[in-house]
């Protein structure tokens, strides 16, 4: 595997503690770099931007260009699944992402069959954006692929939109628990082929991103939420794509699942890698997982924004908390809009310093 020990954070996926640490922000291409909103611009609307191969490998390549991060995601959406499904998504300019929400079983049945080969595709100029990305990347920045876990896109198909509470999912899962756990289903089988044509395209590894592990429906009788709705169906996608694709490099984030939930998302999934939220503390984890395990994360978005002291120290303290140990730097969830450049190059700086 000499290719792959090219990349740096290829390296660390399979246990290796690089140091300094290979770095990549979640939302690196986004709306607080000018290059991205010129080419936003001239795109069209948000999807035009993601199904476009030419603008989504543009857009995914100016951070590596302007910073160059280890590591490039491929520029797209979680939600372009529940569109390739069939049902209606939108991006309302300043509010975020909206669809039709799915409130019943009737809504459920006009989806596409799991093995509809519509859904796939619909999705091709994904796999043309990953394969074009892996060819014009620098060998060695590793190129991730990814989509959402099916809690996180389920709760986006319920309810329509995201919201704090995510109340219209935990009740139609108290009300009709079947029909949930059909949703899930079908979207463990849909994501595991579709990561399996991101691997098959050129991605080096994906991230699953369980942005709503914090807010799951209630199990009355004592069960195990975060196991049932999580980390159960995030588990049978990998497995699903390690028969595939022997090997493959799969992190798991799990927004919001706390220490404990932080602790289990590795051991219960089969992940490489645990994706840490910007509200656990690095160090406590590290101090409850074994010394072996991957850790990707976890600088605060806020202190980000804040910049000076504040971030160098925040850096410093991420520095002490993985010396020693594999991990990748990374934000503890996406960079806002209004998080000023020079900052994240003083990240850098401080981190390979
Ligand atoms: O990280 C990257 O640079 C790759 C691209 C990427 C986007 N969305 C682009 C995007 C990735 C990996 C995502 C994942 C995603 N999308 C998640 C999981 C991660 C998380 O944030 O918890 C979720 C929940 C979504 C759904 C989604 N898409 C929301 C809630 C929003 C609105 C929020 C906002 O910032 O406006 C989007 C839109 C979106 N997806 C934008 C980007 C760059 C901003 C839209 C724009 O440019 O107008």
């Amino acid at each position: 595997m000499t290719v792959q020990s090219d990349r740096a954070m290829l390296r660390v996926l399979s246990g290796e503690a690089v140091w300094p640490p290979p770095a990549w922000m979640m939302r690196q291409a986004g709306r607080y770099l000018p290059e991205y909103r010129a080419t936003r611009a001239t795109a069209g609307s948000f999807l035009d931007l993601c199904y476009t191969p030419d603008f989504a490998v543009e857009v995914t390549l100016q951070p590596i260009r302007r910073f160059g991060f280890d590591a490039a995601i491929l520029f797209s959406d979680i939600l372009v699944v529940p569109h390739a499904l069939g049902q209606d998504v939108r991006f309302v300019e300043g509010e975020g992402p909206r669809l039709d929400a799915m409130g019943d079983r009737a809504a459920f049945e006009r989806l596409r069959e799991a093995g509809d080969p519509a859904i796939l595709s619909h999705l091709a100029p994904v796999f043309e954006t990953v394969t074009r990305l892996r060819a014009e990347l620098p060998n060695e920045t590793t190129l991730l692929g990814f989509c959402g876990a099916p809690w996180t896109v389920a709760s986006y198909m319920i309810g329509g939109r995201g919201t704090p509470d995510l109340a219209p999912s935990r009740a139609l899962a108290a009300a009709d628990p079947a029909l949930v756990e059909a949703l899930i289903d079908r979207l463990v089988t849909v994501q595991t082929a579709y990561l399996i044509r991101q691997f098959e395209a050129g991605a080096d590894a994906v991230q699953i991103f369980e942005s709503h592990a914090g807010v799951l429906p209630e199990d009355p009788e004592g069960g195990d939420p975060l196991a049932r709705w999580s980390l159960r169906p995030i588990a049978r996608m990998i497995e699903g794509i390690r028969a595939k694709v022997p090997g493959a490099k799969i992190i798991v984030f799990a927004r919001g699942s706390g220490l404990d939930g932080h602790t289990r998302v590795v051991p219960e999934t089969g992940a490489d890698a645990v994706g840490v939220d910007w509200a656990v503390d690095l160090a406590a984890l590290r101090g409850r997982i074994p010394a072996a395990t991957v850790t990707q994360g976890n600088l605060h978005p806020e202190t980000l924004i804040e910049g000076g002291a504040a971030l160098d120290a925040a850096v410093d303290a991420i520095r002490a908390a993985a010396e020693g140990r594999p991990h990748v730097f990374n934000l503890g969830h996406g960079i806002t809009p209004q998080t000023p450049i020079a900052h994240v190059e003083r990240m850098l700086a401080r981190l390979r310093g």
